[in-house]
């Protein structure tokens, strides 16, 4: 077991971030409820605990409360924005409600000891979200650093590992925050960075070990790195025991089912069947045009495939391997969650209530870079460790509007033209992810002297890290000429093409 840091997850839209700049710090952490802390303190206590903000106001009905015998395990404490003013709350202090803040500070650090080692001398710049806020520390309690709105940005218990932070040291626009953390982590904690990938996936051999016993796992295998790593794991915790199973829903790129054959046969060291369903997902969302709906169609279809092969496999396979990451978690979450419902991808929301499995989801904690780093330390390939991310519900949700095998033809064709000239200007690697989507509109155009009304093609690249924000790739004008030209020259239907100049957000990656 890695050392780890206990997350306690009061609501904030920030909780994952404050994890993910913890690992990357090399140091484990997990999330838990405030209900769970206590249980999270039992055993091996952890190195440290992480309160983190809330969009409560401490005095609000109802509002989380901090689990008072967390002080006494003695473990050093870092509370953030709501957090902190919980600390401040339990040791008899004032927290000032109402004086909302959002945005930029500038940071006096009056103590540079511990929690701002190396940082002397200038203000430097922190970034706010709240809207109660300490005004005095409570007593037993020394200010650290001030803004000039906040009089206490930081405060630490006298004697004690115990600090509250105002600002938010997790997100980006707090460009210092990371070492803000890793001073917790590494001067007050003592940790010693010994959570890598690698530990990951001997930790998660284990747990599906234990989950699965002894019996058969099938494997959604959709080509994309996802599924492949997840794939990998389970693996190496089952062997023999899992079969990969790679579906042909009719609703693929083009070349993409001879890619997966061609990539995976024979190289994961697990069974590979290929099952050709086109008819019955196309049956199922003739005539849909709602994204949702396509989508819980898809996700149902899914897994009324996975559960005939198992019984053609004459298996008794009751575990449903899926590669369900971190943000498909996020998005498809509905209220009581940490955010709206963006999107019930396939995966996640969209699963009919009386499947005959259960789900083995190894990398639900994870952001898809966490899971390439897990997927070179597995040992895969770099052209699947590197590939775009491709929706489980493919092509369906790139076609605008009703699906039909035309469209998804036309589609085909265009998105196959631009993915093919973006590897060779050597632009792959550069973008996260790059697709055409064709329009539910049809567009006049001259062609040859006459007129046309025909298929308009949108262009969509994007650049990410982790696929929850993202920004259009700024390809050079020849290029997007050349690719212009060879859709409208060579796909037969198609007589506009448009690139896409939005950022996520406000829209997000894929059109529906
Ligand atoms: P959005 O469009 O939400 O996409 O910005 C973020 C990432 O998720 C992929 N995506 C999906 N993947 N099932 C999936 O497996 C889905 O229903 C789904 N919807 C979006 C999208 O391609 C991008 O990488």
């Amino acid at each position: 077991m890695p050392e780890r840091i206990l997350v306690v997850d009061f609501g904030s839209q920030f909780t994952q971030l404050i994890a993910r700049r913890i690992r990357e710090a090399n140091v484990f952490c997990e999330i838990r409820p405030p209900e769970a802390l206590a249980e999270g303190l039992r055993g091996e206590p952890p190195k440290g605990v992480v309160l983190s903000g809330g969009p409560s106001s401490v005095y609000g009905e109802g509002a989380p409360e901090l689990d008072r015998k967390l002080l006494s395990f003695g473990v050093p404490v870092l509370g953030i924005c709501y957090g902190m003013q919980l600390l401040a709350l339990g040791a008899g202090g004032a927290v000032r409600p109402g004086k909302r803040e959002y945005g930029r500070a500038s940071l006096r650090v009056h103590d540079s000891g511990d929690l701002f080692h190396g940082f002397g001398g200038e203000p430097v710049q922190v970034w706010c979200s709240h809207g109660d806020h300490v005004d005095e520390p409570p007593p037993g309690f020394e200010t650290l650093a001030s803004t000039p709105d906040l009089p206490v940005a930081a405060f630490r218990m006298a004697g004690r590992p115990v600090y509250g932070v105002q600002f938010h040291p997790e997100v980006a626009h707090t460009p210092r925050g990371a070492e803000i953390l890793r001073n917790f982590l590494f001067r007050i904690c003592g940790c010693s960075s010994d959570w890598t990938p690698g530990a990951f996936a001997a930790r998660a051999v284990e747990q599906i070990r234990e989950a699965v016993g002894g019996e058969a796992c099938i494997a959604g295998l959709s080509g994309g790195v996802d599924s492949a790593v997840a794939a990998a794991l389970v693996h190496r915790a089952v062997g023999d025991g899992l079969t990969c199973v790679f579906v042909d829903t009719g609703l693929l790129r083009k070349g993409e089912r001879a890619l997966v054959e061609r990539t995976f046969r024979g190289r994961l060291g697990t069974r590979l069947v290929v099952v050709d369903a086109a008819t019955e997902f196309l049956d199922a969302l003739q005539g849909v045009a709602e994204p949702e709906r396509k989508r819980r169609i898809i996700g149902e279809r899914f897994v009324r495939v996975f559960e005939r092969i198992a019984r053609d496999l004459g298996s008794q396979a009751r575990f449903l391997v899926q590669g369900t990451l971190y943000p498909d978690v996020i998005e498809s979450m509905s209220s009581g969650g940490p955010s709206a419902v963006i999107k019930t991808h396939h995966n996640v929301g969209g699963l009919p209530d009386d499947m005959d499995f259960e789900l083995v989801e190894p990398l639900r904690d994870l952001f898809k870079d966490e899971v390439r780093r897990l997927g070179r330390e597995l040992g895969l390939d770099d052209a699947v460790v590197g590939r775009h991310p491709f929706p489980g519900p493919g092509l369906a949700i790139r076609v605008l509007g009703p699906v039909s095998e035309d469209r998804l033809a036309v589609l085909r064709e265009a998105d196959a033209i631009f993915l093919e000239e973006i590897e060779a200007a050597g632009l792959y690697d550069d973008i996260w992810q790059a697709f055409a989507a064709l329009l539910p509109v049809r567009s006049v155009g001259v062609m040859g002297d006459a007129r046309t009304y025909e298929n308009v093609v949108a262009l969509r690249a994007v650049t990410s890290t982790d696929g929850m924000t993202a920004d259009w790739y700024p390809f050079e004008a020849a290029f997007l000429r050349r690719v212009s030209a060879r859709i409208v020259n060579e796909v037969a239907g198609v007589n506009r093409v448009a690139y896409d100049v939005s950022s996520k957000p406000p829209s997000t990656i894929e059109w529906e």
